[in-house]
């Protein structure tokens, strides 16, 4: 079992679309590694001093994604770090190439129906702002796939619980970096 991977993993990342637990995933990861924890929207919102909602609404979604790219290039420098990264970032391929300079980039990949179930009592993604939230999901979701796929590791949550997930994360990481030595 386990990828094998010829590049150095300082760190571990997490892609994948919005509603799959990347940021529930990737602290429990964290915890059990004994790795950092950190998150692009996070940053992007410390870093301005604005909620994503706000930076999307006022300024579109082309100044979100160069901030988004900002950071991916100032985490390269990291070490022992989870990093869940926002849903979109893996569909500029220069971002992804970025990640996998340092760590081994895992997607999280729930349905639409999950997705769906998971996002739908919550309103802070601007992209589901839409008098069709679940259409939506399925053709963002549909787009964004063949990106999705580049990631080093695929891991289906639909029938998962968070821990689950985390847990067989955790052994993956482990084991690609054993393989290596
Ligand atoms: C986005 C996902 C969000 C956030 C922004 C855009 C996307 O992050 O970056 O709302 O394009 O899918 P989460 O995946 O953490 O919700």
């Amino acid at each position: 079992m386990g990828v094998h991977i010829d590049r150095h993993l300082a760190n571990l990342a997490l892609v994948g679309f919005m509603g799959t637990g990347k940021t529930s995933v990737g602290r429990l990861v964290a915890e059990n590694l004994h790795f950092d924890f950190l998150d692009t929207d996070e940053l992007i919102q410390n870093s301005t001093g604005r909620s994503i909602a706000d930076i999307f609404s006022r300024d579109g979604e082309p100044a979100f994604r160069a901030l988004e790219r900002r950071v991916v290039e100032e985490i390269a420098a990291k070490k022992n770090t989870v990093i869940s990264t926002g849903g979109g970032l893996p569909t500029n391929p220069e971002n992804l190439a970025k990640l996998k300079t340092h760590a081994l980039v895992v997607c999280l990949w729930a349905s639409p129906e999950k997705i769906w179930e998971r996002v739908r009592n919550q309103s802070h993604r601007p992209l589901l702002h839409d008098a069709d939230p679940q259409k939506k999901i399925r053709e963002l979701l549909a787009t964004r796939e063949p990106f999705y796929r580049q990631a080093d590791v695929l891991v289906n949550t639909d029938l998962r619980s968070p821990r689950e997930v985390a847990q067989q994360i955790a052994l993956q990481f482990k084991l690609a970096n054993r393989d290596k030595r």
